[in-house]
């Protein structure tokens, strides 16, 4: 049973004081590798890796071509300008094979967590030497994952899967006590620019989540370039989280005069503290009418863009 650490009881000081030492306990005079993808709690927790652990801790960003658009560039200048050396890991092949003809949602995600951990970090581990991987899971994860709701790509131990056993190496998670709003103090209380600690969540999956039916480079690219208009108008609005997520099913459009059975885009843009609950923001209409014209100019093979105005639950706040 994890004993939640609720954000407005949480000593940031006293709790990075306690992390710190436990981690280094637990590594003694090991090393340690993690990696970052950005987010606010690999962000976080990497942060805190290397106040523990110093050059003992090796970070990597995999580039699983899931990501969104210039992150591994963003993510390793950001950290640089921290006095962190990120090693960027080129597995796009991979991650795009394991996914080849995927359809279904768990199955999905399935092949996103054993190609991170068994294949990418398997690798990593064995070249390397090390024993223990250091990730940023958060209480929701383990919840909705024992819930049943979601398998959340970065959960083992509560579903009775021991790393060690399964890949090799053992998961360090100092920030499972929390949900957002904690780890989003905690990176504060690190030195973590605003740009990193209040960013909004993206998750393990990555675009991959945010694709119904198959993930191809193709669509990988639709969708990316359609969160990088949506990124960009929201970034404004004081919301908790925001995305475009591609639709499986095809309608009927016109382009250039011309019949066109093209691509659909659904923006969702929720209000929410800690992601267990969330309401759709009531974004202006005009807002909204500028989204989607910016995303049928500039996304090809877009013809209708939606809105998704249903809470979670019964909703959750990725596609899949
Ligand atoms: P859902 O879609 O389950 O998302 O309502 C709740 C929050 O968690 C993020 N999310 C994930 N984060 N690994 C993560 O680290 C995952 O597999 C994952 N799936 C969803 C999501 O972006 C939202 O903030």
């Amino acid at each position: 049973m994890i004993q939640e650490i609720p954000a407005q009881e949480l000593h940031e000081e006293r709790f990075i004081a306690e992390k710190v030492k436990a981690l280094q306990e637990t590594v003694a005079d090991g090393c340690a590798i993690n990696a970052l993808s950005g987010g606010v709690d690999s962000s976080t927790v990497t942060m805190l890796g290397h106040q523990a652990l110093g050059d003992r801790l090796k970070t990597y960003f995999i580039e699983n071509g899931l990501m969104r658009q210039g992150e591994a560039q963003k993510v390793v200048q950001l950290f640089a300008e921290l006095g962190v050396i990120v090693e960027v890991v080129d597995a796009r092949d991979e991650f795009l094979a394991a996914l080849k003809g995927v359809i279904d949602p768990e199955e999905k995600r399935e092949a996103v967590t054993q190609t991170f951990y068994n294949k990418v970090f398997g690798r990593l581990v064995r070249q390397s030497g090390v024993k223990y991987l250091l990730q940023g899971t958060i209480l929701t994860d383990v919840d909705e994952t024992v819930a049943g709701i979601k398998r959340q790509h970065n959960v083992f131990e509560q579903l009775g899967i021991d790393p060690k056993e399964a890949f090799g190496y053992h998961i360090l998670e100092p920030l499972v006590q929390l949900r957002k709003d904690g780890v989003r103090k905690v990176g504060r209380a690190l030195g973590l620019p605003a740009e990193l600690f209040s960013r909004i969540p993206f998750p393990g999956p990555a675009l991959a989540a945010r694709i119904i039916g198959e993930v191809t480079a193709e669509r990988l690219d639709t969708v990316r370039n359609a969160t990088a208009i949506v990124e960009d108008l929201l970034k404004d609005t004081q919301t908790f989280q925001y995305m475009a997520i591609l639709h499986q099913d095809r309608v009927t459009g016109i382009h250039e005069g011309k019949r066109e059975y093209g691509q659909q885009i659904e923006i969702r843009c929720w209000d929410s503290l800690d992601a267990r609950t969330a309401q759709p923001t009531n974004l202006p209409f005009d807002l909204l009418t500028k989204l989607a014209q910016e995303i049928i100019a500039n996304v090809s093979g877009v013809v209708s863009v939606t809105y998704n105005i249903t809470s979670k639950p019964p909703s959750t706040i990725e596609a899949i």
